[in-house]
């Protein structure tokens, strides 16, 4: 495995910790390397050989980065795009690695829950068509949400005339006086075609305003994000992603 530098090491590996964060732990002399105290953030180690611990807690090495974007409106799920900012252009240089891709598609103007990753075999996992991860939205509309869309999203509706979707869940908030009375609503999709929820409310005579992830898998948003910003996936966030 080629050497990399203890302040990317720690960045790569602990949530929370930026390089400069890194750094700090570093000149404070928290931070072990085989049972050396090191303070310089360009020493240079073999991630899959070094024992590195930071206030004597040693960090087990994962090979692959898991990372949380909140994703803003007016950038695209792809690694490189001609004409759009794309969600990679979002990482900070720490979190900047080669093969690093958005494991799943949000429209341009849809915000929210967006997991990026080098994992391969779990994105392949998590987009194939059989897989079925249940992936929430926070949704605004048009209009209040019709008597019977509860029950068709439920029974598998059919959308642009010929294409069957898996049952959905769909929940109705906001049962209060204000003035948004039945226009916001969680809907949970266990697939992923184009434009769904937005052409599966079309269907229903409504129209979708605003749309939010807030959950993949066993996995919820970190409402501590502001829009465009990451953290790393904690160890059980990615263990129940990767069981699923
Ligand atoms: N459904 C949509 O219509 N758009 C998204 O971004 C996600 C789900």
């Amino acid at each position: 495995m080629p050497e990399i530098r203890l302040d990317k090491f720690l960045a790569g590996q602990l949530p929370d910790v930026s390089r400069t964060g890194a750094k700090e732990l570093l000149k404070k002399g928290l931070v072990t390397v085989d049972g050396e105290t090191v303070k310089r953030y360009d020493h240079k180690l073999d991630p899959e050989k070094a024992v590195v611990a930071v206030s004597e807690k040693v960090i087990s090495y994962r090979e692959h980065l898991y990372i949380m974007l909140n994703k803003p409106a007016g950038v695209v799920c792809a690694v490189r795009d001609k004409l759009t900012p794309t969600v990679m252009e979002l990482l900070p240089p720490e979190l900047r690695r080669p093969g690093l891709f958005p494991a799943g598609r949000l429209d341009k103007d849809s915000v929210g829950f967006v997991l990026l990753t080098d994992d391969g075999e779990l994105a392949h996992r998590m987009l194939s068509p059989s897989s079925h991860v249940p992936k929430r939205y926070f949704v605004r509309l048009e209009k209040p949400v019709s008597d019977d869309a509860p029950e068709l999203f439920r029974s598998g509706m059919t959308i642009d005339e010929d294409e069957k979707c898996l049952p959905a869940e769909l929940e109705i908030c906001g049962c209060d006086s204000s003035s948004d009375h039945n226009m916001e609503c969680f809907v949970t999709l266990h697939e992923g075609k184009f434009h769904q929820i937005k052409r599966m409310f079309e269907a229903t005579g409504n129209s979708v305003v605003y749309l939010r992830r807030v959950r993949i898998g066993g996995v919820t948003l970190d409402d501590k994000l502001s829009e465009g910003e990451v953290r790393l996936l904690e160890e059980n966030e990615i263990k129940s992603l990767i069981s699923y």
